[in-house]
């Protein structure tokens, strides 16, 4: 599927999925920014999303893009629940592309997450006056113990919502997204559908893992049907929950079997998100660098299945050592690249790449490479003559500081 050389590290070695080709294996992982007016993005996520791209990743998420409007957090969440916003998307995909990275979207639905202020308020419940809308869920359980209790969905909700996720990637194809990822993580609806925690459950959409998997697999065949053959399909699992939860790693493991049947090309590791006693257990796992590795591997290694791995991962070296003992195909970052959004570029020049430069656009990579050879010929304490005059000199020295003027 994808060429690679001793030469060029892993990390910047391009891969392609179905007809798209990545630069590199670097993604800017799915962030909410909580920003939205009535779910279109503001030019706040053309500028962050655009940063991104233009610091040299191969792919660049957006953030978890709400199928339909209840299934949105809070009113500030992102959607692509009308046609009109499809234009507003096509603006950051136009950017994203321009920069030579592809463009991806992430799909998600909170179900019973909803109505909440965003993590600056702590999440809270809104108030009757913040016009607060009730949540849905395969069962009436509230997210917290002291949360809203969602309204138990009944078979022509689980259609609803299903025709929700086909119109939203069919708007997410006509606003130029070329991977779309289905969010199926972090305690949100299809996540609430597969654990037993929040799926009490005794029709066909509950009971046994076959029972509970069925609402995922049925969101990912009417995705797939409208997403284009030629065009990858990601989706985000957590491979196990938080403290005291069921769902493991195999169940994740026969989950990620059926996706692939179904036409899933990625599977992008991540864990937490329904724990015993409600949500908050986001935090299943110390957060070492690279805390998900395992799970990106044990899948990829079972499975056949290709993985993004995601999860305090800032060093390069680690970046390209995960690629390389084979535990994942792609690395996504999201807080490092919120810290230094020309990573991709720093990573480049860290693991020796022959033109790290090549990853920024022409206009800035001409300026840096100035940079970079006034820097080689004049390394710090080098001592020079300034010039204050036609005849006049002055020494300067980084190190000793600026001489008087005679
Ligand atoms: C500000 C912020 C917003 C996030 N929003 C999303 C989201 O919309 N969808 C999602 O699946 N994960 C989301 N995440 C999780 C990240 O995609 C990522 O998995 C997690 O932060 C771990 O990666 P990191 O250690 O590189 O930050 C968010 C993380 C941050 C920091």
């Amino acid at each position: 599927m994808n060429n690679t050389s001793a030469d060029v590290p892993l990390l910047f070695t391009p891969i392609k999925l179905r007809s798209v080709t990545a630069r590199n294996r670097i993604v800017s992982s799915p962030m909410c920014q909580y920003l939205s007016d009535d779910g279109a993005p503001e030019d706040w996520q053309l500028v962050n999303f655009g940063r991104f791209a233009m610091g040299g990743c191969g792919i660049v998420f957006g953030e978890e893009t709400a199928v339909e409007a209840r299934g949105r957090k809070t009113h500030h969440c992102a959607g692509i629940y009308k046609d009109s916003h499809i234009a507003a998307y096509r603006r950051i995909t136009d950017f994203i592309r321009s920069q030579g990275a592809v463009p991806a979207i992430q799909l998600g639905h909170c179900g019973r997450r909803a109505s909440q202020h965003g993590p600056l308020k702590d999440r809270a419940a809104l108030t009757e006056a913040e016009r607060p809308w009730q949540g849905i869920s395969p069962s009436p359980l509230p997210p917290t113990p002291d949360g809203v209790i969602p309204r138990e969905m009944d078979i022509s909700d689980i259609r609803a919502t299903i025709v929700a996720w086909r119109e939203a990637t069919q708007r997410s194809v006509d606003a130029g997204y070329d991977i779309c990822e289905i969010h199926g993580a972090h305690g949100y609806l299809i996540h609430q559908f597969l654990s037993p925690l929040s799926n009490l459950r005794t029709d066909a959409y509950g009971g046994d893992l076959e029972g509970r998997m069925r609402y995922a697999l049925e969101v990912v065949e009417a995705v797939r049907e409208v997403w284009p053959q030629d065009k990858p399909l990601f989706f985000r699992t957590s491979a196990v929950e938080g403290p005291g939860g069921v769902w493991g790693i195999e169940e994740t493991l026969v989950l990620v079997r059926e996706l692939k049947q179904r036409g899933v090309d990625m599977v992008d590791c991540s864990s937490g998100g329904i724990a015993l006693g409600g949500e908050g257990g986001l935090s299943a796992v110390p957060r070492v660098p690279g805390f998900q590795a395992g799970y990106a591997r044990e899948i990829r290694r079972e499975t056949g299945m290709p993985t993004v791995v995601v999860g305090m991962i800032s060093d390069a070296r680690h970046a390209e050592m995960i690629l390389r003992e084979g535990h994942a195909d792609l690395v996504a970052l999201a807080r490092g690249l919120m810290d230094d959004p020309n990573w991709p570029l720093h990573a480049a020049r860290e693991l020796g790449c022959a033109d790290p430069l090549a990853l920024v656009h022409a206009r800035e990579a001409q300026r840096l490479r100035q940079l970079e050879q006034h820097s080689k010929a004049y390394p710090p304490g080098s001592a020079v003559e300034i010039p204050f005059g036609v005849e006049e000199q002055v020494a300067y020295s980084w190190a000793k500081g600026i001489a008087e003027r005679r």
